[in-house]
């Protein structure tokens, strides 16, 4: 392509690593306001896309070679978790290589599976698992023991697997799969991970599965499994569902078991969408910036981000748009706006965007106008508690904002001053408050920084090389 020489992949010394004694030395670092943004590059895959082209591969039948495969840490655990498995990779920093096992190839693992912080890793890896003849236990870090398991537990109970967790239905859970048969299953909250985790399971249960999902999630895992060859469809149903003044079709997803799957061969994983996010509103946030993004996956089912931010004057321009292997992928061209208006976010849009409400908080902070977020309750149950921790540390750098228990409500245009803020141990809140340093007024710490390697290594050097000044 024309622009090809001006792509920059990221060179891999310049992560930031992860000490192993974080706790007792937490990561600070210092970011000054930035005068310039400046840049022209391509990012790691997709955290959501990695996970499952990582565990299709490894039940397809066959060898993949995935490239732009994500440098997040939560990838790299699910790659952890299938080796101990019995599947064969091969990691070269470029390009991962599956030998898949096939459905029934999986090996019982002799120690218990760890995900680290990832929870598409365990919530999807259990669907695999409660398919297997042998029993898994599988855990993760604190958080991860901390974040709620019942809704796996419940769809793949019902579908044969016997799953024994701690009081309350939290990891470590010991997984005894086999003999799965097909259901149909409405899951209670809005989520692509319990979704997932239903669909894989289907892979292995004898008849159809089939989930039935009102307010849409990304489909990612729909998409992979076509490109599998997998049995299955996707039908409207006749209902219609109204949430939250929005009306919407709910979608019923059926997948037929105990058919071969293909291996996905070789495979690009679109780049990651979530963590431009946070160099999307940097650069319509911070002054005199520009900032281009090669060859993002814009799936409509997690892209409100962009609409969102064009309703409130944001300059994004949306570029080469493709798609690839039922993927839509596009260049993003980011300017410096003023963002102005009242932006609310309710209802089903929250599904669309919700690791992206981190950073909405941050641009609120800096829009003539005023950010509502309701409906979002699941924010409280993700890495760390994300409401309590967006509104901490806005609080910290002096920004008055109100506290739901679904949501917060913030007047832009106050004052952003430099602070100490916390990542509460969380990829996305360390992140957001970095971009918040980038305007604030004077310096902000962001205390265990390091944080951001749970998805995106490569975050402070891309943007010290965009201009920003980070210590
Ligand atoms: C993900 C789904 C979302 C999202 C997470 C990744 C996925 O979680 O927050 O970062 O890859 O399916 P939920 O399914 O819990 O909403």
């Amino acid at each position: 392509m024309r622009y090809a020489a001006f792509v920059k992949k990221v060179p891999k010394q310049i992560i930031i690593q992860m000490s192993g004694s974080k706790k007792s030395s937490p990561h600070r670092i210092r970011v000054a306001p930035a005068a310039q943004l400046r840049g022209d590059f391509q990012l790691p895959g997709d955290k959501s896309i990695s996970h499952r082209s990582a565990l299709f591969a490894a039940i397809g039948e066959g060898v993949s070679r995935l490239s732009n495969y994500s440098s997040a840490r939560d990838c790299q655990s699910t790659l952890d978790c299938l080796e101990a498995l019995g599947v064969k990779i091969s990691r070269e920093p470029e390009l991962i290589v599956i030998e898949g096992a096939g459905l029934d190839g999986l090996s019982a693992s002799a120690r218990a599976l760890d995900v680290g912080n990832s929870g598409s890793t365990i919530r999807m890896l259990s669907g695999i698992l409660a398919g297997q003849n042998f029993t898994t236990e599988i855990t993760g870090d604190e958080s991860i023991r901390r974040r709620p398991m019942r809704r796996v537990i419940d769809p793949l109970t019902l579908m044969g697997a016997r799953i024994e967790a701690r009081e309350g239905g939290f990891a470590p859970l010991k997984i005894h799969g086999g003999n799965l048969k097909g259901v149909v299953y409405e899951p209670p909250v809005a989520s692509a991970q319990v979704k997932s985790c239903a669909l894989l399971a289907g892979l292995f249960a004898d008849g159809v599965t089939t989930v039935i999902e009102k307010t849409p999630t990304r489909n990612h895992t729909e998409v992979m499994m076509r490109e599998c060859g997998a049995a299955i469809e996707v039908a409207k149903t006749e209902e219609a569902e109204k949430i939250s003044g929005e009306r919407i079709s709910a979608e019923r997803i059926s997948v037929t078991g105990r058919r071969p799957l293909g291996a996905l061969g070789d495979y690009n994983v679109a780049g990651d969408l979530s963590s431009a996010s946070f160099f999307i509103v940097a650069a319509l946030i911070a002054p005199d910036a520009e900032l281009r993004l090669r060859h993002i996956g814009v799936n409509p089912s997690r892209a409100a981000l962009i609409d969102v931010l064009k309703s409130i004057g944001a300059s994004i321009e949306i570029e080469n748009p493709r798609v690839a292997r039922g993927e839509p992928v596009a260049d993003i061209f980011v300017r410096s706006s003023n963002l102005k208006g009242d932006l609310e976010l309710y209802g089903a849009t929250i599904a669309n965007l919700i690791d992206e409400i981190p950073i909405l908080a941050i641009a609120g902070a800096r829009l003539d106008g005023r950010l509502t977020v309701r409906d979002a309750r699941e924010l409280r149950v993700k890495e760390s508690d994300r409401i309590r921790s967006i509104v901490d540390n806005l609080r910290r750098m002096g920004v008055e904002v109100e506290e739901y228990d679904d949501g917060l409500r913030l007047r832009g245009e106050q004052r952003l001053l430099g602070a100490s803020v916390d990542s509460f141990d969380d990829h996305r809140i360390a992140m957001a408050f970095a971009v918040a340093g980038l305007v604030a007024e004077g310096e902000t710490e962001i205390v265990n920084a390091e944080a951001a390697s749970v998805s995106l290594p490569e975050f402070y050097q891309l943007l010290v090389e965009s201009g920003a000044e980070i210590k």
